[in-house]
């Protein structure tokens, strides 16, 4: 057996012979001719000529050998439903919804924007596009009509597929309804909106000619066989989109050969997992999580997979283990923040159900602190895999391997460089490699192995700028997340090197709830900054500058405006990037080249220093954010 240095070492030194050899774990329709072109970097194409197709590989091919095995598990503890589809029902239902999306003119290239709870109907829309060759765009349900408005009309969709509603924690979200203000304020509303009526909207509106009723429309394909459209490899599959620096986030385009081929070799030298078991991917379809761990990676590897609509903590917060124990669940996705928050509860709970059948537990998304991790493994007795990536790379870029090499773990690392992925650590400033134990960018040498992003929907020139412009004259891609490597090669995470902001897992931009406060017609200015956070590793906090001074003269002031300041979030963006807090002020502190000095702002929040001063134009504005501190603890 191969060391997963010699695994890696191989993977970047021969990559035609490795991702050769990994490319049959997919069924391709027609052999590539050529492993890698890369005669126009930073741009790869994967599998050059090879035709293929993901929703051949998540549920045709498994007919063969696995028909009556169980391809989607779905347990609701919000609607107390229980339903397991095995490939052949998957298959059925995949066709039936394929045969809808014909009907109403979709095919290969047109876009069709999801925007689902966490239902069986959300993947079968998903695997209905991607085998008709059209292209999905998911958008978590935590997101409101703004943030949704824009990503319609950057992608312009021709049909948005939703549900009446989804619910958290027994209380109804209405989804068709946030779908109607977004399509409002979109410029390119789509045809067709397709709806999932659940009976949970009892005051559910359609517009006529416009909505159409998915039970309707698939009672008329009960028997339908869609054929397949076969793809070149580097066709795009779908886009995600993600949060940057700026207010506007960014469409990363996947491919089709190269995501299948990537996922299906983690599922074998990441995740261990076995055809015929069961995974649980806890995270959202909305997230590249679970793109690649709810839907595709276990589908595509004949593996069951569980999806759960529900919080951690109801019934009780043994929810999750019984769902291991009743599926006999053995690999196993979830994020810190989720971990934190059963820390807080009886630890009988993760073994009331009986012992743990898992045999791994992997954890992403957020840096994973060691007393969670080492709580976690030492309660739940299975090793847990901290693996660190992201939504443009698809897969995990750090991680332990165990399916190549048990390697030791340390609490704290996601290890080191998964295969295919050149990682380098380097300085800021001048570009160069550093050395053990010293702080630099975690950064990749192209060409970015198969399942990474392969470019911005419809913005090649902002891939390349965006992601490879940080090392001057060298083409190097950035995942902007500082990172030291310790003497033995482990890699631990340190945080962002950009605005960007982590809470519970899931991925904001500064600029993007900045633009959301700033939709108060009584904010001027407004800086919002990450702070620790014990359960959700980091929370937002606003600092504002008001207009109309006198509203926030007094407490009972501050608090009114602090509320309106919330709904107007909750509002643009959703409740997930609402800040904790909206503290007001004159004055931001600013550079005399007039940029707010974030990192000051965030330590003088986290009770740190503030670092650097001597670019501040007027100390006042450091001042205020002080008092303002200083008043609210
Ligand atoms: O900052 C890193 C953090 O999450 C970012 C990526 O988030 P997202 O695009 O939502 O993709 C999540 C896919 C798992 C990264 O740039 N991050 C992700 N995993 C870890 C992490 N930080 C520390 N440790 C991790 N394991």
């Amino acid at each position: 057996m191969a060391t997963c240095k010699d695994f890696h070492r191989r993977s970047i030194e021969q990559p035609d012979a490795f991702w050769g050899e990994q490319a049959k774990l997919i069924d391709w329709h027609q052999p590539f001719g050529k492993v890698l072109d890369y005669s126009r970097p930073p741009f790869a194409r994967w599998f050059v000529g090879g035709e293929t197709n993901l929703c051949y590989n998540a549920v045709d091919r498994h007919l063969k050998d696995r028909a009556d095995q169980n391809a989607l598990i779905f347990v609701s503890t919000e609607t107390a439903q229980d339903r397991t589809y095995t490939f052949r029902e998957l298959h059925a239902e995949v066709n039936r919804c394929a045969a809808v999306l014909r009907e109403l003119g979709l095919g290969k290239g047109d876009r069709i924007l999801i925007y689902m709870p966490m239902i069986p109907e959300a993947v079968f829309a998903m695997l209905a596009c991607v085998r008709l060759g059209a292209i999905h765009s998911v958008v978590f349900g935590g997101f409101a009509a703004h943030s949704l408005a824009s990503r319609i009309d950057d992608a312009k969709p021709k049909l948005m597929f939703t549900a009446d509603a989804g619910m958290r924690g027994g209380k109804a979200l209405l989804y068709k309804g946030i779908v109607d203000e977004a399509i409002g304020l979109s410029q390119h509303p789509p045809q067709h909106v397709v709806i999932v009526d659940r009976g949970i909207d009892t005051d559910l509106r359609r517009v006529d000619g416009r909505d159409l009723d998915y039970a309707q429309l698939r009672e008329k394909h009960m028997s339908a066989q869609v054929p397949v459209q076969w793809l070149e490899a580097s066709e795009p599959s779908y886009i995600l989109y993600t949060s940057g620096t700026t207010g506007k986030p960014k469409g990363v385009q996947r491919d089709t050969g190269g995501y299948a081929v990537a996922l299906a070799a983690s599922m074998q030298h990441i995740y261990c997992g076995k055809p015929g078991e069961t995974m649980f991917t806890t995270s959202d379809i909305g997230w590249v999580v679970g793109h690649s761990y709810i839907v595709y990676g276990p589908l595509i590897h004949g593996m069951a997979s569980v999806m759960y609509e529900g919080l951690p903590v109801r019934p009780d917060p043994g929810i999750w283990w019984k769902i291991v124990a009743d599926h006999k669940v053995t690999v196993m996705f979830s994020s810190p923040t989720a971990i934190r928050v059963l820390k807080k509860q009886d630890p009988a709970y993760l073994t009331k159900y009986g012992p743990s059948t898992l045999r791994h537990l992997f954890l992403a998304g957020e840096p994973l602190d060691e007393p969670t991790a080492r709580w976690i493994s030492e309660a739940l007795g299975v090793q847990v895999i901290d693996h660190y990536w992201q939504t443009e790379t698809g897969w995990a870029l750090l991680s332990a391997m165990p399916g190549v090499e048990a390697t030791p773990l340390k609490y704290g690392s996601p290890s080191f460089p998964a295969y295919g992925y050149n990682v380098k650590l380097l300085d800021e400033g001048s570009g160069k490699e550093i050395g053990a134990n010293e702080k630099g960018v975690v950064a990749v040498v192209p060409p970015l192995p198969p399942g990474c992003m392969t470019t911005v929907w419809q913005q090649d020139e902002r891939f390349v700028n965006t992601y490879f412009t940080s090392f001057g004259d060298q083409l190097i891609y950035t995942t902007f997340d500082w990172g030291i490597r310790d003497e033995d090669g482990y890699y631990f995470i340190l945080g962002r090197t950009d605005d960007v902001i982590n809470i519970a897992g899931h991925r904001l931009g500064t600029r993007e709830i900045e633009e959301a406060v700033s939709d108060h017609p009584n904010i001027a200015e407004v800086a919002v900054v990450g702070i620790h956070d014990e359960i959700k590793g980091q929370v937002p906090m606003a600092f504002a500058i008001v207009k109309d001074a006198s509203r926030v003269a007094d407490a009972a002031g501050r608090r009114a405006m602090e509320k309106e300041v919330f709904d107007v979030v909750n509002k643009a963006l959703g409740a997930v990037g609402r800040p904790a807090r909206v503290h007001f002020v004159t004055q931001l502190p600013k550079t005399r080249s007039g940029k707010v000095l974030r990192r000051s702002i965030q330590a003088i929040a986290e009770g740190r220093d503030p670092g650097d001063l001597t670019t501040l134009d007027d100390a006042a504005g450091i001042e205020q954010i002080q008092a303002a501190v200083a008043a609210a603890s």
